[in-house]
């Protein structure tokens, strides 16, 4: 029997889950899941790296269970379960650290954008982020890590350190390979479109959450930036048409269209029609999820049955890494 190859991927709880999430990651997991062995997990301890009110935290990362499901996952098909559940993820990111050099880490965009937007709170956490990343990935042996594009830097440092401890050490991990999505791996504010869409964004104008109400969807997307031009045309690097570029990313991922189909259905149409056809496609996309999203909210038994069975399965498939991890570094067994 084939045994199927590996993924692990995951989202941190630390805002309201955006449409470039989705688009960028959940979505492409929900195709991945029927050929592929997954583990999805919710990143509860990457989120502390930015303060969080404890109350919220803890909300959220429910929700974020919630919203897997709601998109699609199959907790049956599926391993899903919470970081901090699973004590091994810290136990290698320790490790990991040894092996991790103070250059790459500074390199890391991310490193330095949050440096930048939380300058009161430079944590060392902060810094060693991708250290930890790297551990999630590579205690499961993954083959594959479904993320957006602003992800793909902590898969090459992550591929890294692992080549370094193999060449020191033998054959210990996999390494993984990054995996995007065709539309969608990096939506744009549809205020700024020359920045990522984010969840932490404190203008709410720029993202759409994948739980805003049909109404608040269409409003977003109607109200977007874009140029005075009036063409749907798609002209990849080009700043002026960032704003467009971005809607018929968005469109041709919900709708499965490529660029030139949409041009063509919309030579000569202007923006209005336009963008009130991509408000219409992404309500009708998200509108079943924020429906089940709603129909699982009374149901936490069943929610807590699968983040229990999820990280005990987890822990031990991760446990054997570090046991092997450990042997190798010289650490006494006992
Ligand atoms: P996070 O929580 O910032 O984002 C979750 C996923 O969403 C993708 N994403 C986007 N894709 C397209 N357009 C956007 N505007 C956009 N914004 C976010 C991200 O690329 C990501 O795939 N460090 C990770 C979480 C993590 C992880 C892991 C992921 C921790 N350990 C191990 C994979 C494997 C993060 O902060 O993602």
């Amino acid at each position: 029997m084939e045994t199927k190859k590996r993924i692990f991927s995951g989202v941190q709880p630390s805002g309201n889950i955006t449409l470039g999430n989705y688009l960028g990651a959940i979505k492409n997991w929900v195709e991945l899941q029927d050929d592929y062995e997954c583990l999805y997990a919710i990143m509860d301890m990457h989120s502390i790296t930015v303060r969080q009110d404890p109350k919220e935290l803890k909300k959220r990362t429910l929700d974020l269970l919630k919203i897997y499901l709601a998109c699609g996952i199959d907790p049956e098909k599926n391993l899903l379960f919470v970081q901090s559940h699973v004590p091994s993820h810290a136990q290698l990111a320790w490790v990991l650290n040894c092996y991790t050099y103070m250059g790459e880490l500074s390199r890391m965009t991310q490193f330095k954008d949050k440096s930048k937007s939380h300058a009161d709170n430079i944590n060392a956490g902060l810094f060693t982020y991708p250290v930890l990343m790297a551990a999630d990935i590579l205690l499961y042996s993954a083959d594959l890590v479904p993320v957006g594009k602003d992800q793909m830097q902590h898969i090459e440092i992550c591929r890294d350190i692992a080549g370094r401890f193999n060449a020191i050490y033998g054959d210990v991990f996999k390494i993984p390979e990054g995996f995007l999505p065709k539309a969608g791996a990096k939506v744009m504010s549809l205020q700024e479109p020359l920045k990522k869409m984010s969840k932490s964004d404190p203008n709410p104008k720029g993202y759409i959450s994948i739980l805003d109400d049909s109404a608040v969807i269409a409003k977003k997307i109607k109200s977007a930036v874009t140029d005075s031009e009036g063409v749907v045309e798609f002209r990849e690097g080009d700043e002026a048409k960032a704003g467009i570029n971005n809607l018929m990313t968005i469109y041709s991922a919900v709708t499965g269209k490529t660029m030139d189909e949409i041009t063509k259905e919309y030579a000569g149409a202007g923006y209005g029609v336009f963008k009130s056809d991509t408000a219409d496609a992404v309500v009708e996309h998200i509108r079943p999820i924020r429906e089940e999203y709603d129909r699982l909210s009374g149901d936490k038994a069943y929610l807590e049955g699968i983040f229990r069975s999820g990280a005990e399965r987890a822990e031990k498939i991760a446990s054997r890494m570090v046991s092997k991890v450990y042997k190798k570094v010289g650490f006494l067994p006992f």
